[in-house]
């Protein structure tokens, strides 16, 4: 099983991914908690390349071969083994945030970034995505009151942008219906986490 969490920033994925983990985990299933890009050190030093705030001069289709180039290298090291090994994967952003940033929002097309990323990914797709949806205007709120939070490269673009990426995801999970489920992300931490488990449960085996 492999699960994976989409959604702007600010929408709170990687704190309910987090805590479900967490619950999961207590319950008795073997998880590989990993995110994207990243989740391996080859893959986690493109992420650095291409979030750092420096590389202003990063071209949109570098960009996203970069992180289709991570997510290969994190599927072979990392992904398909835990598989392999009947493990559940849940992955903190995936395929579909280079669909929805790179393909739509960079405006470099949808089918154009999903062709790279399915000569990098082969026949490695998520079974499950949790889109964790959210205007906008409440997510720049969100990174904003939050001090803490690390700026990188993507978090300087327009406002404009964000609208293009939340589109994008939400014609995705038509597109995609199949595997998509929508949280509202806009809800508390305690009801997101709880619809969030409420949807992964029904998908796992029974403990
Ligand atoms: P994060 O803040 O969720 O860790 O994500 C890092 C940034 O990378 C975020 O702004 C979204 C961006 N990103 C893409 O543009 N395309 C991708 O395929 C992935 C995985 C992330």
């Amino acid at each position: 099983m492999f699960i994976t969490f989409e959604g702007p920033e600010g929408s709170g994925k990687t704190s309910i991914a987090n805590r479900i983990i967490k619950t999961l985990i207590d319950k008795g299933y073997d998880i590989v908690h990993t995110r994207e890009p990243g989740g391996t050190p080859i893959a986690e030093q493109i992420r650095d390349v291409t979030l750092d705030k420096k590389n202003t001069a990063l071209d949109a289709r570098a960009e996203a071969l970069l992180i289709a180039a991570s997510r290969r290298q994190h599927v072979v090291e990392k992904i398909r083994p835990a598989l392999a090994e009947g493990k559940i994967v849940i992955c903190d952003r995936y395929l579909d945030s280079s669909l929805a940033y790179q393909g739509a929002a960079r405006g470099l097309g949808i089918d154009t970034v999903l062709a790279i990323n399915l000569f990098a990914v082969e026949d490695t797709l998520p079974n499950l995505t949790l889109l964790f949806d959210l205007e906008p205007a409440i997510g720049f709120e969100r990174i904003k009151a939050n001090k803490n939070r690390e700026v990188n490269r993507l978090d300087l673009e327009e406002r404009n942008f964000y609208i293009k990426v939340r589109n994008a995801y939400l014609e995705l999970s038509k597109k995609y219906k199949d595997r998509y489920r929508i949280i509202d992300a806009s809800q508390s931490f305690e009801k997101v986490y709880e619809d969030t488990l409420k949807v992964i449960l029904e998908y796992l085996p029974q403990k």
